[in-house]
């Protein structure tokens, strides 16, 4: 084994996270969606969502009869709803095959599973050997061997693991990105801190190297915010794209601010552009219905299938 890993599964038993609700089972399921909830969300934020998903559908073939609807509804708040949407998908085809592919190939033909998370999943449940490589592991990796550039590093992840016990070396890894070699890192508190070389020639904040910043581009829109007593008018946004399935308010992509009552701009980051959404309220005398619309009390609404951004405006009102 290289010094590399069994440095790295010695400092996991001794240091690693070792509670957290996804380890110390063997179900592809749970590990499956653990590791599609943590793709872009933190541990912390993860938990309690991951607890009421398993509460609500314990098996996948529990998961595989849900309704879209319900399963965003449980996403809320975690962003990247693709993930929610792709994770039914490949409920559905696990239940349907029967079984849950075991290898990282076959694993990663599923919906929503790139090569790094479907590698994770093979080596937390089917103790295959397989490399992964994802944010945290990439910090890792460059910095400590001084490799840039994905083909690089994947050639490198795979050639440090291990023979044996990948599911120790595996989480090392990802929990010494996390925690460790975070983008502020702790040298002081790495095992690996003496052959770092990144560390050796001051270039920890070089690497890796940052992908040149893009200025972002804006999106603006207009919220109309239709209310009527302690009831509010929801549209489900159509099921592709950013917020596909999820219920907004009704919008134009401009911003407007001719009749109703301006609450302040809210702006949100997404990963390729920044929106700017300009609420504009209006109390109807009744409530008029159209398709795809619905009105929805208050208290309700703020339990649907709603982006943050909207829960937020909701909860305000
Ligand atoms: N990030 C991605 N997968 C993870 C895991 N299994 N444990 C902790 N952090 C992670």
């Amino acid at each position: 084994m290289s010094k590399f890993a069994s440095t790295l599964a010695a400092w996991q038993r001794r240091h690693g996270r070792r509670d957290l609700p996804w380890q110390g089972t063997r179900d592809p399921y749970r590990i499956w969606l653990s590791e599609v909830m943590l793709q872009q969300t933190q541990v912390a934020a993860v938990i309690p969502y991951y607890q009421r998903f398993l509460d609500k559908y314990p098996t996948v073939e529990a998961l595989a009869a849900a309704q879209e609807d319900d399963v965003l509804r449980l996403w809320s708040g975690l962003g990247y709803y693709a993930r929610g949407r792709n994770l039914l998908l490949a409920a559905r085809e696990v239940a349907r095959r029967g079984a849950f592919p075991n290898t990282p190939e076959s694993i990663g033909e599923l919906p929503g599973i790139g090569r790094s998370t479907a590698a994770a999943i093979a080596v937390f449940a089917f103790s295959r050997r397989a490399a992964i490589l994802d944010g945290n592991v990439k910090r890792v990796l460059s910095r400590v061997f001084a490799a840039e550039g994905d083909e690089e590093l994947w050639r490198l992840a795979r050639r440090l693991l291990p023979r044996q016990d990948l599911e120790t070396y595996t989480q090392a890894l990802m929990d010494l990105g996390a925690t460790v070699c975070a983008r502020k890192p702790k040298c002081e508190a790495c095992p690996v801190a003496s052959r770092c070389i990144a560390r050796k020639h001051g270039r920890i904040h070089e690497l890796p190297s940052p992908r040149a910043r893009r200025v972002l581009p804006t999106r603006r829109a207009t919220w109309f915010v239709f209310v009527h007593d302690r009831a509010i008018l929801l549209e489900r946004r159509p099921s592709r794209g950013l917020w596909g399935g999820l219920w907004t308010f009704p919008e134009t992509r401009v911003l407007r601010s001719r009749a109703g009552t301006k609450l302040p701009i809210i702006e949100h980051g997404f990963t390729h552009f920044r929106l700017l959404a300009r609420p504009l309220v209006h109390r109807l005398r009744k409530r008029v219905e159209s398709p795809g619309r619905l009105w929805l009390d208050l208290a309700d609404a703020v339990h649907a299938a709603v982006p943050t951004p909207v829960r937020k405006l909701l909860l305000s009102l």
